[in-house]
């Protein structure tokens, strides 16, 4: 599989990815990103993700679509944690309070190292960059590099690897944001959703999360059995009504590579994702901008125009240990893996 590269603005690469069956996936080293991810159906090319066409409209308009998040993905509640014995103190990037994705500008403002690696059955861009000790006040020197796949069973993988020489929080993700229709003025209340878990952890109206897991039985977070969202943003739940739709980590019951932990089905379905991952959580966003979405590709964003599956351990670990830990040690790579998989 050839990958073919684009200038994409402000000195950053498009590269282009494209299997036998005609799937494409465009990437950029840009905070490593997924640009646009386009599948063939019966009746056209469908963009199935949200995305802009030059860097310079990710600065003005919106800086996660699509980035990879780190160090820490979601937010930190006072950007304070305690590591070792020592209080850590990090940016407040969100409304002066809290931290944000790591800190901004942070991972998805980097231009990244790219690698290309091509083969008969499959190819990938390997990014890489390195985080400073200290960077937005988190301690140790971080190596990252997030590998972006795509094969000829139509999967995109997404492999995580760091090292630090320092005891640290490391809590990666995606930022990916799909609308499996291809058109970001149709909401996604008419998308099916699977999730297999059995729990989500409550929020706050910061979004914060409280340390409550709820059991997901007779509530709209109840996605066993796959069904509409338009359900789920229609009902009465007070965590639902609190951010307009989810915002939410659900803990995955069986987080495996192995295993399907979440589907998307498109209202024709002519589109499928599978969500496979090693990573305890997932963070559901419903893209609730109330009205202040961006414009992508020419179109105004509607509310609720795109669901992302922000695979990662779920925020607050550094306050909730049975949310699982985020710590990583120096001399024990962190790796991770997600496989975001298209089937009709
Ligand atoms: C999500 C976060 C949302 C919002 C969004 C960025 O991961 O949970 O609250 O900040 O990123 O637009």
């Amino acid at each position: 599989m050839k990958i073919t590269q684009r200038d994409f603005g402000q000195g950053a690469t498009l590269y282009s990815l494209k299997n036998e069956n005609g799937v494409q996936l465009e990437v950029t080293n840009f905070g490593a990103r997924i640009v646009n991810l386009f599948v063939p159906t019966k009746k056209e090319k469908r963009n199935i993700v949200l995305g802009f066409d030059s860097v310079e409209e990710y600065l003005a308009q919106d800086m996660y679509i699509g980035a990879t998040i780190g160090r820490v993905a979601g937010r930190i509640k006072d950007g304070t944690f305690t590591l070792g014995g020592q209080t850590y103190q990090t940016d407040k990037n969100d409304h002066e309070l809290h931290t944000l994705h790591g800190g901004a500008p942070s991972f998805e403002a980097k231009l990244w190292d790219a690698k290309l690696e091509e083969s008969e059955k499959k190819s990938t861009v390997i990014f890489s960059l390195k985080s400073k000790a200290g960077e937005h006040g988190f301690p140790g020197e971080l190596m990252v590099s997030v590998s972006y796949t795509l094969t000829e069973d139509n999967e995109w993988c997404v492999d995580y690897e760091a090292h630090t020489d320092q005891l640290t929080l490391f809590n990666p993700t995606n930022h990916v944001y799909f609308n499996l229709s291809g058109d970001v003025e149709q909401a996604i209340d008419d998308h099916k959703l699977f999730i297999d878990s059995d729990q989500f952890a409550c929020i706050d109206e910061a979004v914060i999360t409280t340390g409550e897991k709820r059991s997901v039985t007779d509530t709209a977070f109840d996605f066993r059995k796959a069904r509409k969202l338009e359900t789920s943003f229609n009902s009465q739940d007070d965590q639902v009504k609190a951010v307009g739709g989810f915002d939410h980590p659900f803990f995955l019951n069986k987080p495996s590579i192995e295993h399907v932990s979440a589907v998307l089905t498109s209202p024709d379905e002519a589109v499928q994702v599978e969500v496979l991952t090693d990573c305890p959580a997932v963070v559901v966003f419903t893209a609730n901008f109330n009205g202040a979405g961006p414009v992508i590709r020419g179109k105004k964003l509607t509310d609720h125009g795109g669901i992302t599956f922000e695979t990662q351990t779920a925020p607050g670990s550094e306050r909730f240990e049975d949310f699982g830990t985020i710590e990583i040690q120096p001399n024990v790579p962190f790796r991770s893996t997600t496989i975001y998989k298209i089937t009709e």
